[in-house]
């Protein structure tokens, strides 16, 4: 018993439970399993030996997995990073112990295309989560959290419609560019006023403002405007209450009684009903009011049939999906090459030129004609992902993929922090080389969506829950990066104090870098103002 209170101390607590009163918890749900485990341990060498018997390979789990927490506890700040050295220690494929449930992590890109395309039909499932299902979705409604059943189909065909090219072409991109030249010019006068500036609010503003003005005709000209703050903040709780964090009763079930006396669910039910449900419902019954196009007028226009509910959970998937995943993109984008002086002079002139050709800076269409800004986009994804493990899947029935026996319901990762790094598909993977990926400049979308071969990045996803949004995403990229790099440099605050590209801060989808300040500083010789 003494080692069990000594591991409930030992183990990481997430941030919002208060370790003192979890400990005794964990001690006793430790306690009341640890038979239970030492059963599942005696049993599992032999589903090993059972396994290697029927001739399937072996899916080895690393080491720190502790009776009745697994891994839960084992992962430290950076999920991300473990899971990778882990994959460097075992292998592709490991089978990591989540309280109650088994996740396969999947650091090969194509094993991972084979689990998640070529096996898609089975392995295109979502995890149950409480939050997501019971009150997020509203028991399974939208796209993000629901199952791959007919009421998906009509949203996931919806999302594809509003967002593609053509409607962004045509209803959505003179909004963005306007934006993000506001953007770039907000950087600007701000380090110009403070001296420096933390880019991540401004690309919140950026990001919420183009969705927001898609989605609803709706935006914001500073940050500082209340109803920005309060949206914010709703994007931002919608997020944090999705973590895993969050849902430990779904991982230990024993510490439902944690949940009970911290009432998470309480908060859950209470934000979803008090805070999303009304805000949405407002801005979603002033949008059919509003001139010009917008999401939601699109949806009926489209032939699609949605009810205000199905409308609350369809933008609530494309608010929380298409915002903080841009943001946080652009923020690594700038951390990164706020290192490199000489290529930001190399990108600058490369837009100069398409500049004065033309008299203007390049539409996403014309993005061939900057081949180097397309090749570092790519490579600043590549070099620090968006996020760690992307959304997760899991399978409705048991699969066996390249001699892998894959049980029905385990919950399947594909580990983008490691897979960008895999020594098999990039040169010299730890490597930042801006100029990589010029022999590769389609859009992400086209190669997303093409052969694992011409992929460039796995940051999208795979099969068929693959993000919806990249085209969308990577416009807003391109604008975000032509604007800035057209009018001015980034440099430290002080000589040599460049932002941290090593740490992470983990929030739940996205990895974010350390928070750091840098200078926008207008380029005398910018040739727009
Ligand atoms: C850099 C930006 C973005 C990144 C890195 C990103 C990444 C991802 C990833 C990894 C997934 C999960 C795919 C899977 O399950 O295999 C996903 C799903 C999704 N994304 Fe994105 N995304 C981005 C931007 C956007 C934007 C702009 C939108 C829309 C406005 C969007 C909407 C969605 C939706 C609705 C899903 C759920 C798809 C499904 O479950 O079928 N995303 N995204």
């Amino acid at each position: 018993m003494e080692y069990l209170t000594r591991l409930a101390e030992s183990i990481q607590i997430p941030q919002r439970i208060d370790r003192e009163k979890l400990t005794p918890i964990v001690s006793i749900a430790a306690a009341t399993t640890v038979l239970f485990a030492s059963y599942k341990i005696i049993s599992s060498s032999k589903h090993k030996k059972k396994m290697r018997e029927q001739g399937f390979k072996e899916i080895p789990m690393p080491g720190s997995c502790y009776p009745y927490v697994g891994h839960m506890f084992s992962m430290g700040e950076l999920p991300g990073k473990t899971v990778s050295e882990w994959h460097r220690e075992f292998g592709p494929l490991i089978k990591i112990k989540m309280g109650c449930q088994y996740w396969l992590s999947c650091d090969s890109p194509y094993l991972a295309h084979k689990i998640f395309v070529t096996h898609g039909a089975n392995t295109s499932f979502r995890p149950y989560s409480t939050y997501s299902y019971e009150y997020y979705s509203f028991k399974g409604k939208g796209i993000v959290f629901s199952q791959p059943n007919e009421s998906f189909k009509m949203f996931r065909s919806a999302a594809l419609s509003v967002l593609s090219p053509k409607m962004i072409e045509q209803n959505y991109m003179d909004s963005i560019l306007k934006e993000s030249s506001e953007f770039a010019k907000r950087l600007i006068n701000t380090t110009e006023i403070n001296g420096s500036v933390d880019p991540l609010k401004y690309l919140e503003l950026l990001t919420l403002n183009v969705i927001f003005n898609a989605g609803f005709g709706r935006s914001f000209n500073t940050i500082d405007d209340p109803e920005f703050r309060t949206l914010a903040h709703m994007v931002e709780t919608t997020m944090k209450l999705a973590a895993l964090k969050n849902d430990l009763p779904s991982f230990l079930p024993a510490l439902s009684i944690v949940d009970y006396f911290f009432g998470t669910e309480a908060k859950m039910k209470s934000f979803i009903n008090n805070e999303r449900n009304p805000t949405y419902r407002r801005l979603i019954r002033e949008s059919f009011t509003k001139e010009g196009p917008n999401v939601i007028k699109s949806i009926g226009e489209n032939g699609y049939v949605m009810d205000e509910d199905d409308m609350v959970v369809f933008m609530s998937d494309l608010i929380a999906a298409g915002t903080d995943t841009i943001s946080v993109t652009m923020s690594w984008n700038y951390a990164i090459l706020c290192r490199y002086p000489d290529l930001q002079k190399r990108v600058s002139a490369e837009i100069d030129a398409f500049i004065k050709t033309h008299g203007r800076i390049p539409n996403f269409s014309e993005r061939q004609e900057i081949p180097l800004c397309v090749s570092v986009m790519k490579e600043c994804m590549r070099y620090r992902p968006t996020s760690s493990f992307g959304v997760s899947h899991t399978t409705d029935k048991d699969i066996v993929v390249d001699g892998y026996f894959i049980p029905k319901n385990s919950t399947l990762i594909a580990n983008m922090g490691s897979m960008h790094t895999n020594a098999e598909r990039y040169e010299n993977p730890y490597e930042f080389i801006p100029d990589r990926f010029l022999d590769n400049l389609k859009t992400m979308q086209a190669s997303a969506n093409g052969g694992i071969e011409q992929r460039d990045t796995y940051n999208f996803g795979f099969g068929r829950r693959i993000c919806p949004g990249i085209f969308l995403a990577e416009v807003e990229i391109f604008f975000a990066f032509v604007q800035v790099f057209a009018r001015c440099f980034i440099e430290p605050v002080l000589p040599g104090k460049y932002p941290n590209l090593e740490g992470g801060i983990d929030a739940g989808l996205t990895v974010l870098p350390l928070g750091y300040n840098i200078k926008f500083t207008r380029r005398p010789d910018a040739l727009i103002a």
